[in-house]
């Protein structure tokens, strides 16, 4: 459902930053430079809520977002991404204990978008990561991501190889564009189900 106001109500770099409300929160994880800023403020019709850029790994913080709805408030959680290949290993053990440190036994999280540029195959990171969420019985919403860099026929084409990839069911993969708005309809309708009904 769209959104009628969004605002960053946190930005942490460790647990004693995350905000306490207690709002359900669904969490958009992915591989530096795959469009999870471009996803969320696309999501919430905002064109610079969450900042985006072409140079990758510009987002090293947790950052919490509130979004209004009608059936109540949520917060949209941008974490940093992964697999920046020009990081220190020192850098990537940070990055796995802030993330790690936010997944592991987050009361209010509902749900993980993994997010998956349509044009590239799954590595490692995200074939282990599901397994991963699905033992902290976190549920897992995959969002292939820039779908309008093909045609309508290959865009069939790698959505039905990236569901098999995935191994979800094809109501859990979810084709997007944060350039032409393509899917943020049905990712609503995904994360309303996942999140259920917020605060009033
Ligand atoms: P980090 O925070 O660095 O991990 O990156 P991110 O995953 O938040 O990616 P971001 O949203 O900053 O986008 C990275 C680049 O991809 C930017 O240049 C975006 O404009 C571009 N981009 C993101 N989504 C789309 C999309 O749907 N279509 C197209 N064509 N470009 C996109
Ligand atoms: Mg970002």
């Amino acid at each position: 459902m769209k959104p009628s106001a969004a605002e960053r109500v946190a930005s942490a770099t460790g647990p004693e930053g995350f905000p306490r409300g207690g709002l359900p929160e669904i969490a958009i994880l992915g591989r530096s430079n795959v469009g999870k800023s471009s996803l969320l403020n696309q999501l919430v019709a905002r064109k610079r809520l969450a900042f985006a850029s072409s140079k990758p790994g510009t987002t090293r913080l947790l950052h919490f977002y509130r979004v209004e709805r009608a059936s109540g408030a949520l917060v949209l959680v941008d974490l940093p991404g992964y697999g920046f290949a020009r990081v220190a290993r020192s850098e990537r053990a940070a990055w796995r204990a802030l993330v790690e440190g936010y997944l592991n036994g987050r009361a209010p999280l509902r749900a993980c978008l993994l997010l998956q540029d349509v044009r590239r195959e799954l590595t490692d990171d995200e074939t282990l990561l599901l397994p991963w969420l699905a033992e902290r019985g976190i549920p897992a919403i995959a969002v292939l991501t820039k779908c309008d860099k093909l045609s309508a026929n290959e865009r069939r084409t790698r959505v039905g190889r990236l569901s098999a990839a995935f191994d979800l069911p094809r109501d859990r993969v979810i084709a997007t564009s944060a350039e032409s708005g393509l899917g943020i309809p049905a990712l609503w309708k995904a994360i309303d189900a996942a999140a259920g009904d917020g605060e009033r």
